[in-house]
């Protein structure tokens, strides 16, 4: 694992945009698996910029969101679906035939989850995935749990997490879907690299957990220990808890 602590979350937001313009130069049919939540807006202002300064094409990109609330068709104002177009897709020249994000409102969520594992591999499988952590541990919606899923499934949400999404239901935390479809562990772990994204005090437990402690279900953040290309990047408060000698680089 390889960590990185930037002295801001506009600094981190920036690195990580020109990471991800870097990776598409190099590789135009990228694709990339792409979280939400409050954490990863700063990087999609910053590439949205990128892309509108030449410098990030996306024309030949491909993208797989990591989870949708269930019950949430994709022009619900309170869908996954619907922040990544207002923050990123409405804004760069993507093409949509290549953005994919699961439908909350399929009539089969079974389904619905088997064709997204399907087209993932189709698309020959994610090459970056992007990820935020929950304040329990949790990435994508694979919570905190005795077991986890493997593969992409219909997932029960934790209070503490539709608490944590509740500004986007007018802050009444009994309104945010009680599930909601996610990619599983080995979908993500199946990824050639990995960014983990953390910012605030908030989440320095769970960061601190992820990387010193021991795997377990009951932290599912711990799992990227055992993938071989993993690269977190924290701003200071995230990073407040890393052991001295283990807290990586510090960016200039
Ligand atoms: C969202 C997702 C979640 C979030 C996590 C952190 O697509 O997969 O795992 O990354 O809940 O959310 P924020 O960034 O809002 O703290």
């Amino acid at each position: 694992v390889k960590i990185t602590v930037y002295r801001n979350a506009h600094d981190l937001a920036s690195a990580l945009a020109e990471d991800v313009a870097d990776r598409l130069s190099a590789k135009p049919t990228l694709v990339i698996g792409l979280p939400t939540g409050r954490t990863p807006l700063g990087f999609y202002r910053e590439i949205v910029r990128l892309a509108r300064e030449g410098r990030a094409d996306f024309s030949r990109a491909t993208t797989f969101n990591l989870d949708e609330f269930l019950g949430a068709r994709p022009e619900h104002a309170t869908s996954y679906r619907q922040y990544m177009e207002r923050h990123f897709f409405g804004q760069i020249n993507i093409d949509p035939g290549r953005v994919h994000v699961l439908d909350g409102g399929a009539s089969d969520a079974r389904v619905e989850c088997e064709r997204y594992e399907a087209a993932i591999s189709e698309a020959g499988g994610i090459d970056v995935q992007i990820l935020g952590i929950g304040s329990n541990g949790h990435i994508g919606f694979n919570e905190p749990a005795a077991s986890l899923n493997a593969r992409t499934h219909v997932a029960r949400l934790r209070p503490e997490t539709r608490r944590a999404n509740a500004a986007m239901f007018g802050g009444d935390a009994s309104r945010v879907p009680a599930r909601a479809l996610s990619m599983g562990m080995a979908t993500i772990l199946g990824a050639r690299s990995i960014v983990l994204m953390a910012i605030g005090s908030g989440k320095a437990r769970q960061v601190e957990g992820a990387i010193h402690g021991p795997l377990t279900t009951r932290l599912p953040a711990s799992f990227l220990q055992i993938h071989t290309d993993v690269r977190v990047m924290l701003d200071r408060a995230a990073a407040a808890r890393l052991r001295p000698g283990r807290r990586g680089t510090c960016a200039p």
